[in-house]
């Protein structure tokens, strides 16, 4: 799939991504992680949304990574125009081996990509770089229930990388060093206002004449759908760092 261009209409590049920026400003802020004097950083950070916006509000340095090139060169256009250039640093780095110091960040945020990234290597990595006492905010898939049984092709095959129910997906994190101290459930309207986006570059590339890029887009996503109707949870957990 052209993943550029399915997602050419949108800043998010998961479910709830503003969701979860605003809870992880909340829990920062109550935390006193907030100052020019802390740094933080966001992995995977997509097209610089979560960087950006935790900067401005924070007024700290962030480093917003991904090892993408396309949503990389968003995420510097976005520093720019919203002059952020002096606290948000934007690198190409793979969230497995993240290119910080151990302890050198007071939180990290990780936003709809540790299954990507591989789930418990990136918790490690968090928990690596972010200081003793920190926090962790991380947005993600669980399971909510498994199917009995074989499902229909209509189904598809689901995605791998969703692996755990969110007691396991905890107990995961708990053993990286990563405890967690609430976590949030998003509401199924995430996952329609996360797809309306792409849903509206299937109807362009279908008026004109791109039939099968919109059936893809189209049949793919309402798969997803399907999945996340019936089986998925959204969550995003707010952990903290083990002193
Ligand atoms: C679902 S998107 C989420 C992006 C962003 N956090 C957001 O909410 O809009 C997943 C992101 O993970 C990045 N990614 C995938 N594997 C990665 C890896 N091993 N290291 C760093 N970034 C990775 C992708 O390039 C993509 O930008």
């Amino acid at each position: 799939m052209d993943f550029a261009r399915a997602f050419a209409k949108t800043d998010y590049l998961t479910v709830g991504t503003q969701r979860t920026i605003d809870l992880a400003i909340a829990a920062l802020t109550q935390a006193g992680l907030s100052g020019k004097d802390q740094c933080l950083i966001d992995v995977a950070g997509g097209k610089g949304v979560a960087g950006c916006d935790l900067a401005s509000a924070l007024g700290c340095a962030v480093v917003v990574c991904d090892r993408y090139p396309p949503v990389l060169a968003d995420s510097e256009a976005r520093v720019r125009r919203l002059g952020l250039a002096d606290r948000v640093a934007v690198v190409a780095a793979d969230g497995q081996r993240l290119p910080l110091r151990d302890g050198s960040v007071a939180a990290a945020t990780c936003i709809g990509a540790a299954s990507i990234i591989g789930i418990p290597r990136i918790f490690e990595e968090l928990a690596r770089v972010v200081r003793r006492g920190g926090l962790v905010v991380v947005s993600d898939v669980v399971w909510r229930e498994r199917p009995i049984g074989p499902v229909g092709s209509e189904w598809g095959e689901p995605p791998a990388e969703i692996q755990h129910a969110l007691p396991e997906y905890l107990s995961v994190m708990a053993a990286a060093g990563l405890q967690a101290e609430a976590t949030h459930q998003h509401p199924y309207s995430d996952w329609e206002d996360y797809i309306a986006p792409i849903m509206e570059v299937a109807r362009e590339a279908r008026a004109s004449g791109e039939g099968e890029f919109a059936d893809e887009l189209e049949e793919g996503f309402a798969v997803e759908l399907r999945w996340a109707a019936a089986y998925w949870d959204y969550v995003t957990i707010v952990a903290r760092r083990a002193s």
